[in-house]
């Protein structure tokens, strides 16, 4: 019990303070490897929170950064799409998950966007794996 209650303190201190020793900043990327000309389109959210529409060429990366909160709920989802020969592709993606990702990637998470789904950066493996596939498109 004790433990717990210093455990809290400690949590609510690091965020209040900003110091972040219990919760550290994470960065998240998406890579743009769909291949020359492609473009894809992101739109990432967490609970009420809309980090807007984005639009990125191939080879580029969106990037954005925050600190998992205290309770390691911290949970984002993107809907991405693109297209290829007038049909278009689209998936909406678990893209950040605390309790997954924490481990997985910690501190920089990084994954690149192929037309044969969405690789993310696993450090166990030290390696890319595949976690999704774009679901098959609506005809
Ligand atoms: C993804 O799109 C669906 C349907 O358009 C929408 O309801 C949802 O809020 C979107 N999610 C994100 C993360 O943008």
């Amino acid at each position: 019990m004790l433990v717990v209650l210093v455990v809290f303190f400690l949590g609510l201190l690091s965020q209040v303070s900003g110091l972040g020793f219990l919760n550290p900043k994470v960065r998240v990327y998406l890579i743009n490897e769909l291949g020359p000309g492609k473009k894809l389109t992101i739109n990432c959210k967490e609970k009420n929170n809309d980090l807007g529409w984005h639009q990125i060429s191939y080879r580029e990366m969106y990037e954005w950064h925050f600190r998992i909160n205290l309770w390691r709920t911290t949970l984002f989802w993107c809907n991405l799409s693109w297209h290829k020969s007038g049909v278009t592709y689209y998936g909406s993606f678990k893209i950040y998950d605390a309790e997954r990702d924490e481990g997985r990637c910690a501190i920089l998470c990084d994954w690149k966007i192929r037309p044969t789904g969405l690789y993310a950066y696993t450090n166990e493996i030290g390696n890319y794996e595949r976690l999704y596939r774009w679901p098959v498109p609506d005809k």
